[in-house]
This record gives C-alpha cells, sequence and structure tokens, in this order.
C-alpha cells in the first residue's frame, strides 16, 4: 500500500495547559519527519492554544455531536470543534461505545456531521476479548464497520482505526498476523462499502503502540498507521513511533 503513514496521539483525558509544551515538542519532532503525517487529538480545551502555537501541525478531536447545534447540553458540535482549530476528530472510541453506549448509527451520523462541517473523521472499531475468544472478532469489525460507515465517505477525509478493545491501555498487542488478517478484512468490507477509494483509505492500528513495538506494527501489510494513546503524550515517548513511522 503506497499510502502514507499517519500517526496519530489520543490524549483522551489527560493534559492542561501546561502539557502544550510536549505538543510543541512533538510537532517539531513531526516537522522533522514530513514523510509521515502526524497528529494530536488533545482535550477541547487545549485545541485553539495548541493549533495557534504549531500552525501547520494537525490538530483534532475526540469526538463530536451528530446534531449542527441545539438543545444538547454539554456537547460541542463539529463546526464549534472546526472553529476551535481542529481539523479532523476521532469518532466512536471504545471508550466512547462503553462508557456512552455510542451506536454505530450514532457514529455513522456523526462523521457525515463532521464532513459537512470540514473535519476529517476517524472511525474505530474494534472486538472485545470474549468476541475474540469467541472466533468473532472478523464479523463484530466488519459489522461496527458497516454500521458506522458514513455516506460520502472518500479516502480525502476518512480514516478507520482498528482498536482491539483488550489492547488498549493494556500493553497486550495482537499477534502480528491477527492485525494482518484484520486488516485486511477491513480493507476488503471498504470494497465493498464504497464505488471508489477503498484502496487508499488509510487503516491504523491503535492499543498499546509504543517506540518498542511500532515499526513491527506499521510493517503488517494494510497497516497505515497507529492511533496511540499513553504513548502520544510526550515527545519521549511519540517521538520513537514517529521515526519508526518514517523509517517504514
Ligand atoms: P493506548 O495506546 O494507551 O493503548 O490507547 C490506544 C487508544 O485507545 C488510542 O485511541
Amino acid at each position: 500500500m503506497a499510502n502514507r503513514k499517519y500517526i496519530v496521539g489520543n490524549w483522551k483525558m489527560n493534559g492542561l495547559r501546561t502539557e502544550l509544551t510536549d505538543i510543541a515538542d512533538i510537532a517539531a519532532i513531526a516537522g522533522q519527519n514530513k514523510q509521515v503525517d502526524v497528529a494530536i487529538c488533545p482535550p477541547v480545551t487545549l485545541i485553539t492554544q495548541a493549533a495557534a502555537n504549531s500552525p501547520g501541525f494537525t490538530i483534532g478531536a475526540q469526538d463530536c455531536h451528530y446534531a449542527k447545534n441545539g438543545a444538547h447540553t454539554g456537547c460541542l458540535s463539529a463546526t464549534m470543534i472546526r472553529e476551535a482549530g481542529a481539523i479532523m476528530t476521532i469518532l466512536g472510541h471504545s471508550e466512547r461505545r462503553a462508557d456512552q453506549h455510542e451506536s454505530d448509527a450514532e457514529v455513522k451520523a456523526k462523521a457525515e456531521a463532521a464532513h459537512a462541517a470540514g473535519l476529517g473523521a476517524i472511525i474505530c472499531v474494534g472486538e472485545t476479548e470474549e468476541e475474540r475468544d469467541a472466533g468473532k472478532a472478523v464479523d463484530v469489525v466488519c459489522g461496527q464497520l458497516e454500521g458506522s460507515f458514513p455516506d460520502g465517505a472518500d479516502p480525502h477525509w476518512l480514516t478507520i482505526a482498528y482498536e482491539p478493545v483488550w489492547a488498549i491501555g493494556t500493553g497486550r498487542v495482537p499477534e502480528a498476523s491477527d492485525v494482518e488478517e484484520m486488516h485486511a478484512a477491513i480493507r476488503h468490507k471498504l470494497g465493498k462499502l464504497m464505488d471508489e477509494g477503498a484502496d487508499t483509505v488509510r487503516i491504523l492500528y491503535g492499543g498499546s503502540m509504543n517506540g518498542g513495538n511500532a515499526a513491527e506494527l506499521l510493517a503488517v501489510p494494510n497497516v497505515d498507521g497507529g492511533l496511540v494513546g499513553g504513548a502520544s503524550l510526550t515527545a519521549e515517548k511519540f517521538g520513537p513511533i514517529i521515526e519508526a513511522a518514517a523509517a517504514s
């Protein structure tokens, strides 16, 4: 796959103003590795300042609402997030699917709202450990992908992230052969869901990626990058992942 690698840091509910220096340091490393696309998705409270501090570096969000505006206390529309300075957003992360009970249909509506507001979208899919043990991982993930898949999807604005729930924050990583099987299944499913462009939609792997395992994971066929949680919080940890992508 000739896709440029895409390395995205998901800061989740981490980061105060003092951590803006980490984003600036990460942006500087990204600037030295221009053959890789790099982004950080900090909490919304840091988006505007992070984007202003590091012009040209991609800042994303971690969610948006599907409605344009209205009576949704505490929520943020895609347009608000765009206006704050983000140019893309993660959607349907397993933590939101579990904690906020987000359905596939809601994720699809959010992706369409994001696109309408000019935001790129990274749609997350992934199986639980029970589903993998039951031999249902590929079916579950392809089902989530189909249900969450936005109308009008295009590789210019849509990215998929495969994140096995049991690998997130646990230090456990699937076998390379399992990652290869899943990413091939996702690629195949994209071919069914899209008239064209399925080959160039980037499919990221996420779940305990770090500087020690990134090179191996990024060498797996159809792995076009990584969605990184804990190891994206500092330049010291995230830099080696960006460099591994640059060398791949
Ligand atoms: P960790 O890299 O901390 O396992 O988190 C992965 C993740 O959930 C990124 O969205």
